[in-house]
C-alpha cells in the first residue's frame, strides 16, 4: 500500500518505463503508459505535488540495426520514431510533465556523471565478457536462460555469441545491501509473488555485470575510453532521475523534491512490465546505491496483455496500435476497458467484443444514462434546467449516502494499494446503487405530480442523483478523466483542476449548489454497434472501410449481444472464391488501398480494390491466392473500378488476408464454403 494518508504535501513521482523506439507504440506500451497516468492524477486529487514521467530508450544494438535496415543514421531513425509516442500518450489523454529522450544532452549529461560515482565508489572495472547476448532484449543471458535452438526466453529470437572487452560493475559487491534494502522494504516490488522471484534471485548469488559494448557505436561514449559504449540499461535506467537534473546537477532542485531522500517524504513509483522487473529491482537499486542515492520507493510489475489470447507480435500479424481503438471508442472508454479487465500485476487480454460489451453496459447504460435521465430529461423539463434544493433526507437518500461514503472509501483504499481494477468495481457498485435508486424513485412520475410533498420528494431524489453523479465524476476522473470533465460540464461544474494540498477525493456529502445551471450535452458513451456491418452495405466494400464504417456507426438501441442471424440460403449467395493476384500496385493518393489484378479461374480476370495498404506492400502480394467475394456488385473507389472483395482480419494497421498459401492444388475459382 503506497501509503497516502502521510503529509498531504508529499511528493509524488511516478515513470513509465522508456520506450523502444524501434517500432510503434502498441497497446501493451499504453497499457503501461495509461497505469502511470491514473497513478498520478490520483495522488494530484488527493493533492500531492506530482510528476509523471515517460520518455523513450534510442540507444543500443537493437536501434542502430533497425536504423540500418531503414538506411538511416540511429539519430534521424529516432527523430522520426519519437513523435508516433508523443502523440499517441497525448491521444490516450495521458498527462505526462516530462518527456525525455536518452539522445538529449541533459540525459547524456547525467549518465556520464553517473558513470563518474560509480568509478569514483571503485565499483567499475575492465574486463572480458564472453556469452550471450539478446539483441532484442539487450540484455546478456546465462546459457540456462536460453530455450533450444539459442532462443531467448522472451521473443524467442536468436541471441548471439559475444567475446569482448567489457567495463564491468561490481554488481556482487550489492548482493548483501539488495537483500538488506528488500527485508526493510517490503513493499519495495509489487505483486508479492514477483518480489519473492527478485529476492530468490539475488539469494542464488550475483555476478558482476558488463556495462559496456565496444563491438557497436550506438550508445553513450564511456568517458576516458571512447572505444566503448555504455550498456543501454545502465544507460536508459538512469532517465528516472537524469529527467530530474541529477546526478549531473547534485543540487537539482526536482530532483530534491521528487526523489526520495530521508528528508523529503518524496516516494517515487517505476510502473514496469514484468519482462523488465530483475533490471528495475537488482540492477537499478544496485546503480544508485553505489551513487549514494536512495533507491525508489517502489516498483510495479503489471503483467502482460495478450490479444485475443495470442501475444502480440509483427509476424503473428496481431500487433495492436491504440489509435484504431481510440477511433472507434475513444481514449477514455479503452482506459477503462483496460484498467477493469485487467488486474494490475496480472497478465491480461484485449478483445475486441469485451470491449465494446463493457462499453455499452458498464459505461453506456450504466453512466452516460443516469446523466442522461437526469439532466436531459428531468432537470431541464422540471427545474429549467437548474439543480434543484433539494428537500430532507427520506430513509433511502441516506442509505445511498452511507453508500457513497464507504464506496468513496473502499475505492481510495484500493487505488492506494494500488489495485485499480478492484476500485472500478466498486465505483460500479456505486453506479449501479444510484440507478436502482432512480428506478424506484421514478422520477418520472414524480415530475407529474401535483402536490408539494410529490414536487419535494422530486427535488430530493435529482439532487441526490446529481451530487452522486458528482462524486462518480472525481472518483472516476483518474481512469476517464476527459469524460468525467464533460459529465462536470454537463452538471454545470468546471473542469477537475487539482491543486497542490488540497484533497478532492470526496466525503462531505451536498458539494453541488442548488441553482447552478447543467448543460445537457450529447450522450457521454453513445451506442455502438457489435456486430459487423454488412458486407454489402455501401461503406464497407473493403475491410479498413469496414473497420471505419463501424467507427462511424449510429448508437442503436437492443441488446449489446444481440447478432442479427441469417438463413444458411443467405449466406450461400455470397460466392467465396480463390482468386490469384497477377499484379499489385499502390492506387495514388491513398494509404490504404491497393489495385490488384487477380485471375478468379471461372469467374474470370479482374479489378479489384482492397484496403490492406498499410499492412502489406503490393510486391508482398503477388502471386498468393486470396479468398475474395467474387459476385459483389461492381463498385467505383477513387475513380477505379473495383469488381470484388478481399477477405482479411486483424486490426485496422496489421491485417492479415485469408488465403490458401499452403496448398497450391487448389486452383483460383475453387469456392470457399
Ligand atoms: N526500453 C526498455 C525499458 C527501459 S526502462 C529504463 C523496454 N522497452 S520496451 O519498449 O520493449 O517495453 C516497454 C514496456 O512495455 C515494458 O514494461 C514491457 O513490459 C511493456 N510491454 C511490451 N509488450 C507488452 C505487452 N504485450 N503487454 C504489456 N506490456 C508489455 O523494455
Amino acid at each position: 500500500m503506497l501509503d497516502w494518508n502521510g503529509a498531504q504535501m508529499d511528493p509524488f513521482y511516478v515513470t513509465t518505463p522508456i520506450y523502444y523506439v524501434n517500432d510503434k507504440p502498441h497497446i501493451g506500451h499504453a497499457y503501461s503508459t495509461i497505469t502511470a497516468d491514473l497513478l498520478a492524477r490520483f495522488a494530484k486529487i488527493l493533492g500531492h505535488p506530482t510528476r509523471f514521467l515517460t520518455g523513450l530508450d534510442e540507444h543500443g544494438q537493437k536501434i542502430e540495426r533497425r536504423a540500418q535496415e531503414e538506411g538511416l543514421h540511429p539519430k534521424e531513425f529516432v527523430d522520426r520514431m519519437a513523435e508516433p509516442f508523443r502523440t499517441c500518450w497525448t491521444d490516450l489523454h495521458c498527462e505526462t510533465d516530462d518527456f525525455i529522450r536518452t539522445t538529449e544532452t541533459r540525459h547524456r549529461q547525467s549518465v556520464v556523471a553517473l558513470w563518474q560515482r560509480l568509478m569514483d565508489r571503485g565499483d567499475i572495472y575492465l574486463g572480458e565478457y564472453e556469452g550471450w547476448y539478446s539483441v532484442s532484449l539487450e540484455q546478456f543471458l546465462t546459457e540456462k536462460e536460453l530455450l533450444p535452438g539459442n532462443l531467448d526466453p522472451i521473443n524467442k529470437k536468436p541471441v548471439e555469441r559475444v567475446k569482448e572487452q567489457s567495463y564491468f560493475f561490481r554488481l556482487s559487491k550489492y548482493q548483501e545491501p539488495l537483500l538488506e534494502h528488500y527485508e526493510n522494504h517490503p513493499g519495495f516490488v509489487q505483486p508479492e509473488s514477483r518480489f519473492n522471484e527478485v529476492k530468490r534471485f539475488v539469494e542464488a548469488g550475483l555476478k558482476d555485470l558488463s556495462i559496456s559494448r565496444n563491438t557497436f557505436r550506438w550508445g553513450i561514449p564511456v568517458p576516458e575510453d571512447q572505444s566503448h559504449v555504455m550498456y543501454v540499461w545502465l544507460d536508459a535506467l538512469t532517465n528516472y532521475i537524469s529527467a530530474l537534473g541529477a546526478p549531473r546537477d547534485p543540487s537539482s532542485s526536482l530532483f530534491e523534491r521528487f526523489w526520495p531522500s530521508p528528508h523529503n517524504g518524496a516516494r517515487a513509483v517505476h510502473i514496469v512490465g514484468k519482462d523488465i522487473l530483475r533490471f528495475h529491482a537488482v540492477y537499478w537499486p544496485a546503480f544508485v546505491m553505489s551513487a549514494g542515492i536512495t533507491p525508489a520507493t517502489r516498483v510495479l510489475a503489471h503483467g502482460w496483455l495478450t490479444v485475443n489470447g495470442e501475444k502480440m507480435s509483427k509476424s503473428a500479424k496481431n500487433f495492436l496500435p491504440p489509435a484504431p481503438i481510440v477511433r472507434r471508442v475513444g481514449a477514455d472508454a479503452l482506459r477503462y476497458y483496460l484498467v477493469r479487465e485487467v488486474a494490475l500485476g496480472q497478465d491480461g487480454d484485449f478483445n475486441e467484443q469485451n470491449l465494446i460489451h463493457r462499453y455499452n453496459g458498464d459505461l453506456g447504460n450504466g453512466l452516460g444514462n443516469l446523466l442522461n435521465r437526469m439532466v436531459a430529461s428531468i432537470v431541464k423539463k422540471s427545474f429549467d434546467g437548474r439543480i434543484p434544493a433539494p428537500g430532507p433526507r427520506g430513509p433511502e437518500e441516506k442509505q445511498l449516502v452511507t453508500d457513497a461514503k464507504r464506496i468513496s472509501e473502499e475505492a481510495k483504499a484500493h487505488l492506494s494499494t494500488p489495485a485499480p481494477h478492484r476500485a472500478l468495481e466498486s465505483i460500479w457498485e456505486f453506479v449501479v446503487i444510484t440507478n436502482r435508486y432512480v428506478d424506484r424513485m421514478e422520477p418520472w412520475k414524480l415530475s407529474k405530480g401535483t402536490t408539494d410533498e410529490q414536487l419535494g420528494r422530486l427535488r430530493t431524489v435529482t439532487y441526490t442523483v446529481l451530487e452522486a453523479l458528482r462524486w462518480l465524476s472525481v472518483m472516476l476522473w483518474p481512469i476517464l478523466p476527459k469524460k468525467c470533465d464533460e459529465l462536470r460540464g454537463q452538471l454545470g461544474l468546471g473542469p477537475i483542476r487539482p491543486v497542490n494540498g488540497l484533497p478532492l477525493w470526496p466525503s462531505v456529502w451536498g458539494g453541488l449548489r442548488p441553482g447552478t445551471l447543467t448543460q445537457p450535452g450529447p450522450a457521454l458513451f453513445p451506442r455502438m454497434e457489435t456486430t459487423t456491418t454488412n458486407p454489402s452495405s455501401k461503406a464497407s466494400h473493403d475491410p479498413m472501410t469496414t473497420a471505419e464504417a463501424k467507427n462511424n456507426a449510429e448508437p442503436k438501441t437492443g441488446s449489446p449481444d444481440a447478432q442479427d442471424s441469417i438463413q444458411f440460403d443467405d449466406f450461400m449467395k455470397v460466392e467465396l472464391r480463390v482468386a490469384e493476384v497477377k499484379s499489385a500496385e499502390r492506387v495514388p493518393k491513398s494509404d490504404k488501398l491497393l489495385r490488384l489484378q487477380v485471375d478468379v479461374g471461372e469467374a474470370g480476370q479482374r479489378q479489384i480494390l482492397a484496403g490492406i495498404g498499410k499492412s502489406y506492400e503490393p510486391e508482398q502480394l503477388v502471386g498468393k491466392r486470396l479468398v475474395v467475394v467474387s459476385n459483389l456488385k461492381p463498385r467505383k473507389m477513387m475513380g477505379l473500378l473495383s469488381e470484388g472483395m478481399v477477405l482479411a482480419t486483424g486490426a485496422p494497421e496489421s491485417l492479415s488476408v485469408l488465403g490458401t498459401d499452403a496448398d497450391k492444388t487448389i486452383t483460383p475459382g475453387t469456392r470457399v464454403s
